[in-house]
């Protein structure tokens, strides 16, 4: 799967995000190790707190079909610039691979890329050494 492939799908996304509150439509495509796609828009509530992001509904997307082996993400967005995933989706993400590859385009087509491993440097570690495979 090539990268323009990967962003095609994070833009087509997109079109399905529900933003009426702010208007920032953002379109979030996962790839699998094994070359799966999964993908996921932001949906936003009028009880703000409620409003789900774009890569963690992606994520959501990819684990609940049974994928946990994520390798990069590419996120759209209707901005200027190319935006990042924010805090919270970071250390969701990196729940799954501390080092996933990120592409972050705009309409435009202006794409940036990063390490998550460089976004999320020190992920939390909590109960980490827990973990169980489930
Ligand atoms: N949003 C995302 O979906 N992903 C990001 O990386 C940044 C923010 C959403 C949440 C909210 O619906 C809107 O964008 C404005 O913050």
């Amino acid at each position: 799967m090539k990268d323009r492939e990967l962003m095609a799908a994070a833009a087509k996304a997109r079109e399905n995000a529900y933003a009426p509150y702010s208007q920032f439509t953002v379109g979030a495509a996962l790839l699998s190790k094994d070359g799966k796609v999964f993908v996921g828009s932001n949906v936003e509530n009028v009880s703000f707190g409620l409003t789900i992001c774009a890569e963690r509904s992606a994520i959501a997307a990819a684990i609940t079909a049974g994928h946990r082996d994520l390798e990069a993400i590419a996120i759209a967005t209707n901005s200027e610039k190319p935006a990042v995933p924010c805090g919270a989706c970071r250390q969701v993400m990196a729940e799954f691979n501390p080092s996933m590859k990120v592409l972050a385009a705009t309409m435009d087509g202006e794409v940036e890329q990063f390490s998550l491993r460089d976004l999320l440097p020190l992920p939390t570690q909590g109960l980490l050494e827990k973990r169980q495979d489930v």
